[in-house]
């Protein structure tokens, strides 16, 4: 595991960015699963930016969503595949091909999960992962307590996961079940890189590091993992570090 603490949140996106690009371009497979959520935003910005500029060519690169809400797909303004379209795919045109992304309407999520397992089979495996973690440890839509050995599956919501996630949306919605790659297909990534900011991530993330390795915090599996990174700004990282 390394950690890597930055002054700010640009610094810490600019930092996951370089760190990712780099992960990504040395490997010959270039699979990519890829978050949403506010805290990775800075980082896909700068992504975007290199590429605009001609400096990055990703038209090599594959991706793999994370995880949705069930009831959800990118029609819907706030879903996760909504957010990746509009700071990422859109403005990069990636070729819909590459994609694949859980349909959270879909009548069969099982046959969901089982796309997103090929997918990442047929792709030669997930080169690098990026997580954001909820304030309770969720990460994706595994809650605390689930299975390690979980690859694609329906997930419950954590009460508290539906209240915050209520941010992502304009209206009320109804937030009771995701759709997620699970721990056992993190676990098998060749890297992981997951980014906390803020104030509010301080005191899961000292938990994170600092806890025993169990299923009651998804997260503190990930310590395991070889290729495991966290990238935090100064706020996140306050309670983790020594005073
Ligand atoms: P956030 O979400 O990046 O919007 O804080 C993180 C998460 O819930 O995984």
């Amino acid at each position: 595991m390394e950690i890597f603490v930055s002054g700010t949140y640009q610094q810490m996106s600019v930092q996951a960015a370089e760190d990712l690009i780099n992960l990504m371009q040395a490997s010959q497979n270039k699979l990519l699963c890829i978050a949403s959520g506010d805290t990775p935003s800075g980082m896909y910005k700068e992504i975007v930016a290199k590429v605009e500029k001609g400096a990055l060519d990703i038209s090599d690169w594959n991706f793999v969503g994370l995880d949705e809400w069930v009831g959800m797909n990118g029609q819907d303004e706030g879903s996760c595949r909504y957010h990746l379209d509009k700071q990422f795919f859109y403005p990069l045109q990636i070729n819909p091909e590459k994609i694949c992304f859980f349909n959270g309407r879909a009548a069969d999520l099982e046959k969901e999960c089982a796309a997103t397992g090929d997918f990442i089979k047929q792709r030669g495996g997930t080169t690098a992962a990026i997580l954001g973690i909820g304030s309770n440890g969720h990460i994706g839509m595994n809650e605390p307590g689930t299975s390690i050995l979980l690859h694609s599956h329906v997930a419950e919501i954590a009460t508290e996961t539906q209240a915050v996630g209520q941010k992502y949306f304009t209206t009320p919605q109804r937030l009771s079940h995701g759709i997620t790659v699970g721990i056992a297909d993190l676990m098998e990534a060749k890297h992981v890189l997951l980014l906390a900011s803020g104030s509010k991530k301080a005191a899961i993330i000292k938990k994170v590091l600092e806890e025993e390795i169990s299923e009651a915090l998804p997260a503190t599996v990930l310590r395991r993992h070889a290729g495991f990174k966290i990238y935090l700004d100064a706020e996140a990282a306050k309670e983790a570090q020594p005073s």
